[in-house]
Parts: structure tokens; sequence; C-alpha cells
């Protein structure tokens, strides 16, 4: 079968998994330096927090956040939800809270797909209760026309269809999160996994 990785020799070694890839790194880079140069400006001369969603947001935060010239502070949460491997139930546990107060900073949440809308909807209304003195989503996906609840994503980068993908932070099965783009899986890939 074709793969659509282009002529990067560095792809080569992810083409027995991919099927297709949907956005290059190339095409993420720059969106991210988009997004870090509005948020900078945005944000200029408030006190920025950048809240990470572990562990799917590291890899579009750590690039996202250098492009933000301004003094600025991270904090990580880390959820999971219950459900099937591939779609969330809504129901969001917390793996590990915010290491610190959030009361009265401006804070940026920074997730790394909106699928459902469940999980990011669970979490806004969680941080919401700490009074934050403001509180924004910044995210590389959002899947079109899946969303079950109404959600305000202040920076989005990507809008993609309602398909799995991998790579650039997401994973299946805790796999693909180093691919530096984001693809879809060949269906083997799922076949193998549960046989
Ligand atoms: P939601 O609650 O349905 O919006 O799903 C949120 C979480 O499900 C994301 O933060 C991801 O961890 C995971 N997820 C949803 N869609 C995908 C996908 O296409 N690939 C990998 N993970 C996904
Ligand atoms: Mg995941």
């Amino acid at each position: 079968m074709e793969t659509k990785l282009g002529d990067d020799k560095s792809m080569k070694v992810f083409e027995h998994d991919i099927e297709e890839v949907l956005l290059t790194h190339e095409q993420i880079q720059s969106k991210a330096a988009e997004l870090g140069a509005q948020i900078s400006a945005d944000y200029a001369g408030s006190d920025l927090l950048l809240v990470g969603v572990l562990k799917g947001a590291f890899v579009f935060m750590a690039d996202l956040s250098r492009h933000v010239t301004l003094p600025m502070e991270f904090d990580f949460m880390a959820v999971s939800s219950y459900g099937a491997a591939t779609q969330t139930s809504g129901v969001v546990r917390i793996l590990k809270d915010l290491d610190h107060e959030i009361q009265g900073r401006n804070v940026l949440l920074v997730e790394d797909i909106v699928d459902s809308g469940l999980t990011l909807s669970y979490l806004l209304k969680n941080l919401r209760t700490r009074k934050p003195a403001s509180l924004e989503v910044c995210a590389l996906l959002q899947k079109t026309g899946v969303q079950q609840v109404p959600i305000e994503i202040r920076y989005k980068a990507f809008e993609i269809p309602p398909v799995f993908v991998v790579g650039y932070g997401l994973d299946y099965g805790e796999r693909f999160r180093n691919l530096p783009f984001v693809g879809t899986l060949r269906p083997d890939v799922y076949r193998d996994a549960v046989s």
C-alpha cells in the first residue's frame, strides 16, 4: 500500500504504521509560531500560567511556549477518561492535580485534541471553581462535527475530520507520541492490537 510520508527518509521508519500524514511537522511549527505570537500580544503585561494536560499536550506545549515572548510559569495536570481505548466517556479522573493555586492567575490551558469535548468541559468546570483571573484554551486539534458540548477554544491550531490520529503527543496505546507529524494509523495496527 502506498504511504504518504513523502520523500523524507527519516519518515521511512513509520511507514508500516502510518496511513496518511494529515499535518506535517512544518505546518505544525508555523502554526505554533503564529499562536505563540498571538498569545504574547494578548497576555502582554499580565502574568501567564500555562497549564498542560498530560500526557498528550507535552509536545505541542513545548513548541508553543518557545514562541511566547513573555515571562510565564508552567504547571501540569494529568487526567484519564474512563471508557474504551479510542473513545471517551466524559467521566474524568484527575491523576495529577496542579502543583499551585490558580486563584487570580491568568490560566491558559493547553490541550492536544478536542474530540467530544467532554474532557475539556470537565476540566474547565473544575478549574473555574478555583477562581482564576482568566481561563482560556489553546488546543492543537479540534475534530469537526463531533463535539457533544459547546467549547470555546480561544487559540486553535487546526481542525481535522473526526478520525483517530496519532503523533505530536497523541498516542494509540501509549505509542506514537514522538512522531513529528499528525497522521492516521493503518487499519492493521488496530487489528494487531485486538488479536
Ligand atoms: P474528548 O473528551 O472526547 O474531547 O477526548 C479528549 C481526549 O481523548 C484527548 O485529550 C485525547 O487524549 C483523547 N483522544 C481523542 N481523540 C483522539 C485521537 O484521535 N487520537 C489520540 N487521542 C485522542
Ligand atoms: Mg490519550
